[in-house]
């Protein structure tokens, strides 16, 4: 059974149980006001959880592509990746735990063919006000029992899933949930110390995988820091597909099966080294080159900023690993991830050059660095009448003041200084980069903190004043001018767009001034859900995917008035595919002010302004 057909059968199995199919959102979200990257299922839905209508319905079903740059440093074990694909299944405010836990269990065990006795569960646990989950410690319970088996089924504390991790981590207005989780044992995985291998939450052994994890999402954090009932009751499935097909596969390494397999393969050939001895700098290597073709997939470009330093840092620890293989031209390996990743991701095949190219390009200048950071390195060794170069031989100690020196200037890392043949103290420059990150992360630490979506009033304001704006935007510049991106926050609201040149103190002013018209005429905000065709023939502006979705949610702001006496019909001043929320009435935005504006370059614009 290959990842494909686990994608087909969970797809099926879901809609014969009433549910709608709806698409992969973007790696590199293209109009999320929250995050640089998609890093799970729930986050594109956000605000229907917190209770707004979905055009598709309360039952849903989906394949997310995710990728979680705070796992960078975990991979090289047999279970994580950065880049992984989660099956969902969404109950907004629908069915429950009754439901979802015995199809779950169906689903495993008969589309999976899993053998039942290797699945373990976990369940909640309780948190102060948050009561132990017995209603899916009985339902688990009495499936076992059906089945003759003995039930493993584990009460544990940390089940409990929110964007931002536990109960305490959570900021106000954030949804989160008690969830229950379904493990994979392997046989073949020796377990020590304490651990017996017999249970999943105190095994840390790699024997268990997590591959599915019902979160009941129904709570939201309030302001005061306790937990209040959402409107909804929610249920948020997810499975990571490489972790299911491990278990289908019955391998404890998620690198040896069949979605990684070739990927080894190649790296194998290419570089006259065994995987087995070298399991980490492969698992590196494979992980992140795979990560980064699905994150250029998406848009981004490797940079210094935002996406583009991610993607950079995925790229260059992939090449310091490859560069500790001995490996030469990367072009095959890349060639053989972007074969793989389009059996289920089929649009890397129409980007097989670009995607191809921009990695190979970060090579090359990543390859230039390197020889800089030698270079720095040589000179100030010889200086000192240290004698380096070809005649090296072993390792040449170096000062962590060199080696930070080297790694800042050159971007020349810890394990490629090794490969290089240099040695110096490890402690002191893990201290030096940790300082320098506490620096810079004061400096970014807004952008990066802000990545969770925030539906407070002040935001909700900000994203009607988006819509605005986009509209007053077209209206002065033209039909060619979108919003690329957007940013809002409860200070402030962050606008992109594609325009060649900055714009005038005059056109500011205009567009601030359209904008404040708008919100003075108190204009009514409104959705509908529509089919894509009906959208598309009012005019609809904004970005949609329409792979799997017929139906579609649209805002309009303004009435579509009754002919006056004599007069036309005035459509809606704006009308734009959006998931919400928004304002009832644009008299709530008060009013709208433009502070700042910047050039993105390639003919990228941002505006800043501020609400209310
Ligand atoms: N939100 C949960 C997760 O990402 C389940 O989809 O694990």
């Amino acid at each position: 059974m290959s990842a494909q057909d686990i994608i087909n059968k969970y797809i099926k199995f879901f809609e014969d149980r009433g549910h709608r199919r709806i698409p992969n959102s973007p790696l590199v979200p293209e109009n999320d006001p929250t995050t640089l990257f998609t890093s799970s299922g729930m986050q594109p839905l956000v605000p229907y959880l917190l209770g707004e209508p979905h055009p598709e319905g309360n039952r849903l079903v989906d394949v997310q592509n995710c990728f979680r740059s705070v796992d960078i440093d975990e991979v090289g074990d047999n279970r994580h990746t950065t880049f992984f694909r989660m099956l969902g299944n969404w109950s907004l405010g629908d069915y429950f735990k009754e439901e979802e836990i015995p199809w779950l269990w169906e689903f495993l065990t008969r589309e999976l063919g899993l053998p039942k006795e290797k699945l373990y569960i976990t369940v909640f646990k309780g948190f102060e006000n948050i009561e132990y989950d017995h209603a899916s410690e009985i339902i688990w319970k009495d499936i076992f029992e059906r089945e003759n088996l003995e039930p493993k089924v584990f009460a544990d504390e940390t089940n409990w899933w929110s964007r931002s991790g536990t109960p305490e981590q959570m900021p106000a207005g954030e949804p989160g949930g008690p969830d229950t989780e379904v493990y994979f044992k392997f046989d073949d995985v020796k377990h020590s110390g304490q651990c017996k291998g017999d249970n999943p939450t105190k095994c840390g052994c790699g024997g268990f995988f997590e591959i599915a994890n019902s979160v009941f999402m129904q709570y939201i954090k309030g302001n005061n820091g306790s937990f209040k009932e959402l409107p909804k009751r929610n249920v948020d499935f997810g499975g990571g597909l490489e972790r299911l097909l491990a278990a289908v596969e019955d391998k404890s390494d998620i690198f040896q099966t069949s979605t990684f397999s070739s990927i080894l393969r190649s790296i194998e050939v290419l570089t006259g080294k065994e995987y087995l001895g070298n399991e980490r700098t492969f698992r590196i290597t494979a992980d992140h080159l795979r990560a980064a073709v699905m994150v250029v997939e998406s848009g981004a470009v490797p940079s210094n900023k935002e996406q583009g330093y991610i993607l950079r840092r995925l790229l260059r620890r992939s090449f310091d690993n490859w560069h500790v293989l001995k490996g030469g031209d990367l072009a095959p390996v890349i060639e053989g991830v972007i074969e793989e990743g389009s059996k289920t991701d089929p649009q890397l095949k129409t980007n097989f050059e670009r995607i191809k190219n921009t990695i190979l390009e970060e090579h090359s200048v990543y390859k230039k660095a390197l020889e800089g950071g030698k270079k720095l390195i040589e000179k100030e060794l010889a200086r000192k009448g240290v004698r380096t170069g070809d005649e090296l031989k072993g390792l040449v100690e170096i000062s962590a003041d060199l080696a930070f020196k080297s790694l800042a200037s050159y971007g020349l890392s810890p394990t490629q200084l090794k490969s290089l043949g240099y040695d110096f103290n490890e402690q002191e420059l893990a201290e030096k980069i940790k300082e320098h990150q506490g620096i810079s992360r004061k400096g970014a630490g807004k952008k990066f903190s802000g990545g969770l979506a925030d539906h407070s009033a002040q935001t909700i304001k900000g994203h009607t004043a988006t819509h605005l704006l986009h509209q007053a935007i077209r209206d002065m510049l033209g039909t060619k001018i979108h919003q690329s991106g957007s940013n809002i926050t409860s200070e402030r609201v962050r606008f992109d767009f594609n325009f060649d040149r900055n714009l005038t103190h005059e056109e500011l002013a205009k567009l601030e001034q359209k904008v404040n018209e708008k919100i003075r005429q108190n204009l009514p905000v409104k959705f509908e859900i529509m089919s894509i065709a009906e959208a598309k023939e009012m005019g609809a502006i904004g970005l949609f995917d329409d792979k799997y979705s017929d139906k579609v949610k649209v805002y309009t702001i303004g009435p579509s008035t009754a002919p006056s006496k004599g007069g036309q019909a005035l459509g809606p001043y704006s009308v734009e595919f959006c998931g919400g929320p928004h304002v009832n009435f644009t008299s709530e935005v008060k009013s709208f002010k433009i502070r700042k504006q910047e050039s993105l370059g390639r003919g990228l614009r941002r505006l800043y302004a501020v609400v209310g």
